[in-house]
């Protein structure tokens, strides 16, 4: 490893302390590779002069950024597929019957990285629920990395992107290709409200929640981190909401006033009526 133990701990705590995110002792070679390009446009000769600039000074812009560089923002459309059979089978019907006098419907993705989950979210709405162009929906995206929210807003993905998980039918419908890349049509895009959000902060006042989505985040983090965040959602969810997280994600053993609803292959998670 390039990086001395007491810089790559240094790392780490700084790591720990802004995001909540784990990075367990064998993590040199990620700490490495993550903050190699950081260091390169950042105009240091190595990583260990920019952890050393780091650790001389108190917190700023490229502390945020080596933060940010650890992330990881891997994601996809539609990604893991069932959650979203799920959603159009099962749950939006049932909360369109529920809310049919208010007539509005609040749907939260934390953790949103490059925008293809709240997108996906909101062209199964338009594809599906034409009876809810009438209605306030309010699909509130947030991430932790400032950088990460820019790229989701402008909503510009790659061949590669747009080949992992997107129906071809949806590329054509909903996204213009405009030299190498597409872009995603602004009626789409503007049914997305981005603002940062650390999952691991004091959280900003949110609106009851009727759907939230905590996917492929939790498990960066620690147990009293997750039981915080779960304790937290807990506080958002509407009582008849639905609250789902990532395959490899649960409630089980970290908070018992969830409980698991299976729809088909797809599980998420409600408040357990006491
Ligand atoms: C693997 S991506 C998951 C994206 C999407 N939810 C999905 O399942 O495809 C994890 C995202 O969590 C964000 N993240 C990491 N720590 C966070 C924190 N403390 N608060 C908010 N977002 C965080 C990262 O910036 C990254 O975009």
């Amino acid at each position: 490893m390039t990086l001395s133990i007491l810089e790559f701990n240094y790392v780490r705590r700084l790591v720990l302390d802004q995001s909540a995110i784990v990075l367990e002792e064998d993590k040199g070679y990620l700490v490495e590779s993550r903050l190699l390009p950081l260091a390169r446009r950042e105009g240091f000769t190595s990583i260990n002069l920019l952890v050393q600039k780091m650790q001389a000074e108190p917190f700023h812009g490229l502390h945020r950024l080596a933060v940010e560089a650890m992330t990881t923002n891997e994601t996809s459309f539609f990604r893991d597929f069932n959650p979203f059979e799920a959603l159009k089978n099962f749950v939006l019907p049932d909360l369109i019957a529920r809310r049919s006098a208010e007539r509005a419907l609040s749907i939260w993705c934390a953790a949103s990285s490059s925008g293809q989950e709240p997108y996906s979210v909101s062209m199964l709405i338009r594809e599906n629920f034409p009876q809810l162009s009438s209605w306030k929906i309010h699909i509130l995206a947030t991430d932790l990395s400032t950088d990460i929210l820019a790229r989701a807003r402008e909503g510009r993905y790659s061949q590669l992107e747009v080949n992992r998980g997107l129906p071809a039918s949806f590329l054509v419908k909903y996204f213009q290709k405009r030299g190498c890349d597409w872009y995603l049509r602004d009626d789409i895009r503007n049914m997305v409200d981005y603002q940062i959000l650390n999952l691991s902060n004091v959280w900003p006042a949110l609106p009851p929640m009727d759907i939230v989505m905590i996917r492929n985040v939790l498990i960066y983090f620690g147990i009293e981190t997750k039981k915080e965040i779960l304790a937290k959602t807990r506080r958002i969810l509407k009582p008849d909401g639905y609250f789902f997280l990532g395959g490899a994600e649960t409630t089980f053993s970290l908070d018992h006033s969830y409980e698991r609803a299976q729809f088909e292959r797809a599980t998420c998670y409600r408040i357990r009526k006491t």
